[in-house]
């Protein structure tokens, strides 16, 4: 087959097959097709420096991979996504259509053709691996901290000043691990010099202060025109270090990135959460629910969801119940992989008047079943290690003034703005 090819390709091949003049038009290439389904799709994890462990940034790369980059594609297994496709629809859904899938798949058949290599994409475009372009300030942890070789590391809460003597409003934010091999994830919050007494136990209980969260899979903030977080002068950042020893001793010092807004938001983004600190999953439970609920004092407008549990984690539900007696299943995360810590971005934002009930409804499988269930013998509560459970629904929102009919009209207004966000996102990037 491969001969027949050949001859049919005539000239191409004998030149070595990279060259592609005989290449025709409707044919799929590398540099056409792939590059950029890849650099859309893929590449944001898979470069060097990225969070996956293969980089898919040349043809080389791309081609060496191939039999695993079908498998991983062709089972829906990258990119990562876990939601339930029926449940909602999501602007960060990473799935790929089912024409991406083919389209990988011929160029793998026809015998990863490279097209024209003047069309090449230039190299993807991250200085000093920050996905957000232009910060203003990076502020980074003050000194390195020594993991240890082995053991577990409790949590640590290290302090950033940020030096503000003004407040800030947040449009855009990045966090970056120091030392990869190492960090399994950072929190961030925000200490505002007017809540002094705030010490992490309310953070995590209110969700007050959070910022921005990194793991595996979290993205960066790049907030539409209109929205911001704000951080209060004299506040301090605090970065919540998740460390797992990798048999060697390391050192970490990790970093974020901020770049403000020029003015006062109409609309500040806050974090919220709906927790349950009080269940008990008992040994070898396969399936074990918990609830959580919380009522929503004044009208707010949702932007996102983040489910968190840890190794146990099985599924996740946001369910509104509405005063007027309605229901909608906001997020259904039916294979909630602990790996991938996600916050699904609403492709439009939803009014949640006062009154509504936030209800989530979480499963925990502490059976031998569960690949990374330590041990299921154990009955497991509330812990901040992964060996213990955390039942956190997280919401962005921001409070809103109007009703339901204002908020039809602020709805098209940020549509608008993620649309021209989005734009020059692409202006940029080219
Ligand atoms: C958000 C980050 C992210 C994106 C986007 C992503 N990957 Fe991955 N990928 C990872 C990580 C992390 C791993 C290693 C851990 C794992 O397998 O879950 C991985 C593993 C892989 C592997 C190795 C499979 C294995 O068995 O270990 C392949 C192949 C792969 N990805 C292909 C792709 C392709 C192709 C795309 C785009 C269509 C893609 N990935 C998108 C993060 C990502």
């Amino acid at each position: 087959m491969r001969i027949l090819n050949a001859c049919l390709l005539g000239g191409a091949l004998m030149a070595g097959a990279f060259v592609g003049p005989a290449i025709a038009e409707d044919e799929i290439t590398y540099t056409k097709d792939i590059a950029p389904l890849l650099r859309e799709n893929c590449e944001e994890c898979h470069r060097v420096g990225g969070v996956a462990p293969l980089a898919l940034s040349s043809y080389r790369q791309a081609k060496g991979w191939a039999a695993m980059v079908r498998e991983v594609v062709e089972s829906r297994r990258m990119p990562p996504w876990h939601a339930d496709p029926h449940v909602g629809t999501f602007r960060n859904d990473r799935r790929l259509s089912d024409e991406d899938i083919q389209t990988l798949v011929t160029w793998m058949e026809t015998g990863y053709k490279r097209g024209n290599p003047e069309e090449a994409l230039p190299p993807f475009d991250m200085p000093e691996g920050w996905r957000i372009k232009d910060p203003d300030v990076v502020l980074q942890m003050p000194e390195e901290v020594e993991i240890a070789a082995t053991g577990v590391v409790p949590y640590m809460n290290i302090e950033i000043p940020t030096g503000f003597t003004e407040d800030r409003w947040i449009e855009a934010m990045d966090v970056q691990a120091g030392n990869a091999k190492v960090v399994h994830h950072i929190l961030v919050y925000v200490r505002d010099p007017n809540h002094p007494g705030d010490d992490m136990g309310d953070f995590l209980k209110i969700g007050r202060g959070f910022l921005i969260g990194f793991a595996p899979g979290t993205v960066a903030v790049d907030l539409p025109k209109g929205m911001a977080y704000k951080i209060p002068a004299g506040s301090t950042l605090i970065f919540q270090m998740h460390y797992t020893p990798t048999g060697k001793p390391e050192t970490d010092q990790s970093k974020i990135a901020l770049r403000f807004a020029d003015e006062a938001p109409e609309h500040e983004l806050v974090t919220a959460t709906t927790v349950n600190f009080e269940f008990e999953i008992p040994p070898h439970a396969e399936s074990h629910r918990v609830e959580a609920t919380s009522p929503f004092p004044k009208n707010a407008i949702l932007y996102s969801m983040t489910p968190h549990m840890h190794y146990r984690g099985k599924s996740y539900e946001f369910i509104a119940h509405f005063p007027d007696g309605t229901t909608r299943k906001l997020l259904h995360v039916p294979n909630f992989d602990f790996n991938w810590q996600t916050t699904y971005i609403l492709q439009e934002p939803v009014f949640i008047p006062a009154g509504t009930r936030m209800e989530t409804i979480a499963h925990f499988d502490n059976s031998a079943n569960n690949p990374y269930n330590p041990d299921p013998s154990k009955p497991i509560h509330w812990g901040d290690q992964t060996w213990e459970e955390m039942m956190i629904g997280w919401m962005n929102l921001s409070w809103f003034d109007g009703d339901a009919d204002d908020f039809a009209e602020t709805k098209e207004e940020m549509l608008r703005a993620l649309e021209e966000r989005d734009a020059n996102q692409l202006a940029r990037a080219e």
